[in-house]
Parts: structure tokens; sequence; C-alpha cells
């Protein structure tokens, strides 16, 4: 399927126990979307995003990705898919025994890359994010932005086609939040990264005309935005 939306989940239901978090659901993203998954705590906003990465199966229902059933994909295909997703969350996950520089290569020296090819790398997307003189500095000498920007670059570096950011902005003041959020949206528009990001902050997402899913009950609300 050529014009497949990228990301699809088709009347999925996630029952934990004997709990029914999502009820028959149905989101799509397109490639090189942005859309928020705007819900309460504990309304399934990870649940979603975990059954999109693939680390949680639905109940019923199906995830489709690029057009594939996810359901029918081998270990390798599943692993391959999520490779190409970079995480961010409420938390910024950073090694605190590691430079911002260290904790941004990691992934890269994963995947064995030159170590020449990695500083190139990492000195570039820092710069991208704003933290081009932050290369020596560890996560305890930075602000809560900084780290968040950390994570930010870590998720990035790899060539992701996906973010998922699970409340990205939960733990930071009102200004970084902002500036955290308009960072991912000036990434989504260079064209290239979708994003979805779960959000339980209404106003950050009335603020913008992008498109959200609303979770409310177990049910899916589409708002499509304005822009
Ligand atoms: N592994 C699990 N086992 C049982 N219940 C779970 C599990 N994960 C999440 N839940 C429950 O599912 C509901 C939705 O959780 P979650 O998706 O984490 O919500 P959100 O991210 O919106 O805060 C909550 O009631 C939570 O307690
Ligand atoms: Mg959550």
């Amino acid at each position: 399927m050529v014009n497949a939306p990228f990301i699809y989940l088709n009347e999925v239901c996630k029952v934990y126990d004997n709990n029914m978090v999502i009820k028959q659901a149905d989101l799509m993203i397109p490639r090189s979307g942005f859309a928020f998954l705007l819900g309460s705590t504990g309304a399934g906003k990870s649940t979603i995003l975990k059954m999109i990465s693939g680390e949680i199966k639905p109940t019923k229902g199906r995830v489709y990705i690029k057009g594939q059933d996810t359901s029918r994909w081998s270990k390798s295909q599943k692993a391959a898919w999520r490779r190409k997703i970079g995480y961010v969350f409420q938390e910024d996950r950073l090694l605190s025994y590691q430079t911002v520089f260290e904790n941004v290569a990691l992934p890269l020296e994963i995947q064995e890359m030159p170590r020449k090819k990695i500083k190139e790398k990492v000195r570039s997307i820092l710069k991208v994010i704003g933290l081009g003189n932050r290369i020596n500095a560890f996560p305890d000498q930075l602000s809560g932005g900084e780290r968040q920007r950390v994570s930010l670059a870590r998720a990035l570096v790899s060539n992701p086609e996906l973010i998922i950011a699970d409340e990205p902005t939960a733990q930071l003041d009102p200004q970084t939040a902002a500036e955290i959020f308009n960072l991912l949206v000036s990434l989504n528009r260079t064209g290239r990264i979708t994003i979805l990001m779960a959000t339980h902050e209404w106003d950050l997402v009335e603020r913008t005309n992008l498109p959200a899913y609303f979770i409310k009950d177990g049910s899916l609300l589409y708002w499509e935005g304005t822009s």
C-alpha cells in the first residue's frame, strides 16, 4: 500500500486484568504529521504509545505501520520498527556520570558507528537543539529544560522516523515547557519527522492549532486543529 497512513490503529481495545483502558479506538497519523494525545493521568496515553511502538499488543484490533499489519511481523521486523523511533519521557533518563556529548553519542556507539562520524553527528545535533556550548557539561550542571533538550538530542541522533514524546514537558515550568514544545514543532516542520506527543496540559494544546486525540473514558475523540 503506497498511500497507507504512517500509523493506523484500527478498533484497538486494551484490557489490563479486568480493566478496559481503551475501547475500540481508531487513530491515524500521516507521515510527517504532528499529533497530540491529550488526556488526564491514567486515561491511557502511554498505553496508546506503547501499542504504537510495539511494546504492548492490543487486546483486540490491529496496529498498522505503513500499511503493514504489525501482528504479522517477525521479531526482527518489530525490532527494526523500534529502532526507527526516538523516545522522550517526562523524566530525562540521562546517565549522570556521562557528559552531554557521551549521553547523546550512546545510541550511535551501540550501532558501532565510527568515532569520527559520531563526533560529527553529535556536534551537529547539539547545535540544532541549541546546546552547542554545553557539550562537555554533566547532567547535574544543566537546567531541567537543558536536560530535556539533551534527551531530545539523544532521541534524534539516530535519525528516527517517529518521535514518541510521553509528557516531555510535564516537569518543566510553563516557559521552558513552551520552549521544548516549540522545538518539537520546528523539528516536525523540517518535514521528515513524525511526532506524537502525549500531554495532560490542555492549554498547551489549545494554544496551538495542531491536531489532537483526546482520550476520555477509553474513547479517542479527534480534534483536527486549524492549521
Ligand atoms: N501494565 C499494566 N498493568 C495493569 N494496569 C495498567 C498497566 N499499565 C497501565 N495500567 C492502567 O491503565 C490505565 C492507563 O494507564 P496509562 O496508559 O499509563 O495512562 P496515562 O499515560 O494516560 O497516564 C491506568 O489506570 C493504569 O493504572
Ligand atoms: Mg503516561
